[in-house]
């Protein structure tokens, strides 16, 4: 039904060269980048900030970056976010007491909003959520980590979205790759983060052609 994204997540590529990793995965095909933000509190596990997106911008001066957002208080890096030049702020409903307005403050800063859900959180939650945001983030291993092993049983979640939400975007982040891939295209996911499998790719460009061809069927 939705337009099939695949948006490669650089977390596992050699961030000493990160503009050029992200140059290759575009090259290589991709729709979008998927650009994890973690902060040692939310998950056990750093990666970089606003600072690092306001480097990548110039760079990259077309690309959509979806930040996924792996921290606490997600409310408190909005505006930088977006001064760095962020495209879409994906913040996850365990990380905010409120995410009304978190939702409705991204939008305000001229953002896409995404929320998202860890693997342990029932996705009946996002429900009051889906008609203020662009996007949903079902999680297939638990934030913090790149190269871990994708969560199949997380696979109803996108079901349900897909069933009762009809034509939002549903994006699957964790584990997915060639073997996985299938799985997230029958349950019903439209964009497609990608971490290792893609960086690690002898030929990237066959490996998203390929994803892509799977969830387009
Ligand atoms: C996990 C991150 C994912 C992950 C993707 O905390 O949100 O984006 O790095 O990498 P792979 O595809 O290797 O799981
Ligand atoms: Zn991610």
């Amino acid at each position: 039904c939705c337009l099939v994204k695949i948006g490669p997540s650089i977390l596992n590529s050699d961030l000493s060269n990160l503009a050029s990793e992200c140059q290759r995965m575009m090259d290589a095909g991709a729709d979008y980048l998927h650009l994890d933000v973690m902060d040692g509190h939310f998950v056990p596990n750093l990666t970089f900030g606003h600072p690092v997106v306001k480097c990548l911008r110039p760079k990259l001066p077309d690309v959509f970056f979806d930040m996924h957002m792996m921290v606490a208080k997600p409310e408190q890096w909005i505006e930088e976010m977006q001064a760095a030049g962020a495209s879409q702020y994906t913040f996850h409903y365990e990380a905010t007491e409120d995410p009304k307005t978190c939702i409705r403050k991204i939008k305000e800063a001229g953002m896409k909003a995404g929320i998202g859900i860890k693997p342990k959180t029932p996705v009946e939650v996002l429900d009051p959520f889906i008609d203020l945001v662009d996007m949903v983030l079902i999680m297939t291993v638990e934030p913090g980590f790149g190269g871990q092993k994708f969560m199949g049983d997380m696979m109803p979640k996108i079901a349900y979205l897909r069933e009762h939400f009809g034509q939002i975007d549903i994006e699957v982040d964790g584990g997915v790759g060639p073997a996985t891939i299938q799985q997230c295209a029958d349950a019903g996911a439209n964009m497609i983060v990608s971490g290792s499998a893609l960086i690690n790719s002898e030929n990237p460009r066959e490996t998203i052609r390929y994803m892509r061809t799977v969830v387009e069927e």
